[in-house]
């Protein structure tokens, strides 16, 4: 089973592996899969329209729809998949839709879920070490909420609005403006490649319902984008994407350790009032304040969790899964990759010369998506 993670091979299986009978020959596009010329003509490889291939019987679909709102055990996910198939020139049957995002959402629900579960909950762990009860956690969720814009999440804009642009041995944003620059230009070419025009992004309706699944059931969703309607606004949404689900998350995730693990650094929480009136406090109220033994073993082993990588981790910039496979996009990825390797060398030399390093945002150490 060495080529089982092949294009090839994963198209084999619906001939030929332990369930044969999904696959169908497609003579139309279903209209809940709404695919169009552009999306996959890099991987047509006659160099015909999808409308054609589609008579010529080189497409074939496979529509898991019986799996539709089954209900699931607790713990377990099902997702109803939809998968086109093109038969190409050497016979053999190739997924075709493309997903660009596909790597930086690698785990992410798996992860989100487990923290709603485990950490966030009425009960879960923060409730337990912190200070905030179950409820107050609701609260302070929606508290932040408000605070949330979409240009919040673009760094250049966030430094400004909140006028750091100047302060010195800003690591986070020195080191994150550089990311965030990698990123954008890596999108923009990949954005050219793809969509040739403004009316290419306005036409393609994938893009445009992932950005309204976005804001759905959102409160200040007006602080959103509700539709891409260019080029370019499609290159920063993108880069609001994978920045977040990258730099942005390795900066406020992989220090939890570093920080939080020497509890009189950060208390989880207290044990007694703050005093009123300066000069009150001695050792025995210090002591008598910060959390006792279980809730700092506690918080130690969580934060010591929280903070570690996997091995074989995917960094930002590797695409070993290839959803790529045309040239000009293949040659995107390097110049990225190349990129990010230089960043990773200015900030090791800096590193190099300070007592505190700081590494949170190197390329070599940003995994790719929010798996912790
Ligand atoms: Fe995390």
């Amino acid at each position: 089973m060495q080529d089982w993670n092949k294009d090839d091979m994963f198209g084999y299986q619906f001939l030929n592996g332990c369930n044969p009978v999904m696959i169908r020959k497609c003579m139309k596009i279903p209209d809940s899969f709404p695919v169009t010329d552009e999306m996959v003509e890099g991987c047509l490889k006659r160099g015909r329209k999808l409308q054609d291939e589609l008579q010529a019987g080189n497409i074939c679909i496979v529509d898991f729809e019986i799996l539709k709102e089954v209900p699931t055990s607790k713990e377990r996910y099902l997702t109803a998949p939809i998968c086109l198939l093109y038969k190409n020139e050497l016979d053999q049957m190739l997924p075709i839709a493309i997903q660009l995002l596909m790597p930086h959402v690698c785990f992410t629900i798996a992860i989100n879920s487990k923290a709603r579960e485990k950490l966030i909950s009425e009960d879960g762990i923060i409730t337990k070490v912190g200070s905030i009860s179950g409820a107050g956690m609701v609260i302070l969720m929606q508290n932040a909420m408000k605070t949330l814009t979409f240009k919040s999440l673009c760094l250049p804009e966030d430094i400004k609005v909140r006028g750091m642009e100047d302060v010195p041995k800003y690591y986070y944003r020195d080191d994150g403006m550089m990311i965030w620059e990698a990123i954008h230009s890596f999108v923009s070419a990949v954005v050219k490649i793809y969509y040739d025009s403004n009316k290419a992004v306005q036409k393609d309706v994938e893009i445009q319902g992932f950005v309204k699944d976005v804001v759905f059931g959102m409160n200040n969703f007006d602080k959103f984008p509700k539709s891409l309607n260019s080029q370019e606004q499609l290159v920063e949404y993108l880069t609001v994407v994978i920045f977040t689900a990258s730099a942005q998350h390795a900066a406020v995730n992989f220090g939890q350790f570093d920080w939080y693990g020497w509890i009189p650094n950060s208390l989880s929480t207290m044990r007694k009032p703050p005093p009123q009136q300066k000069g009150q406090v001695d050792m025995k109220y210090i002591m008598e304040s910060l959390p006792d033994c279980v809730c700092s073993s506690m918080v130690l082993g969580t934060v010591w969790a929280l903070s570690r990588t996997q091995e074989n981790e995917r960094l930002l910039g590797m695409y070993p899964d290839m959803y790529f496979t045309e040239q000009p996009a293949m040659e995107a990825i390097k110049t990225f990759y190349n990129k990010l390797e230089e960043v990773t060398k200015i900030i090791k030399s800096r590193n190099e010369k300070s007592t505190l390093p700081y590494w949170y945002l190197s390329p070599d150490k940003i995994p790719n998506s929010v798996a912790i």
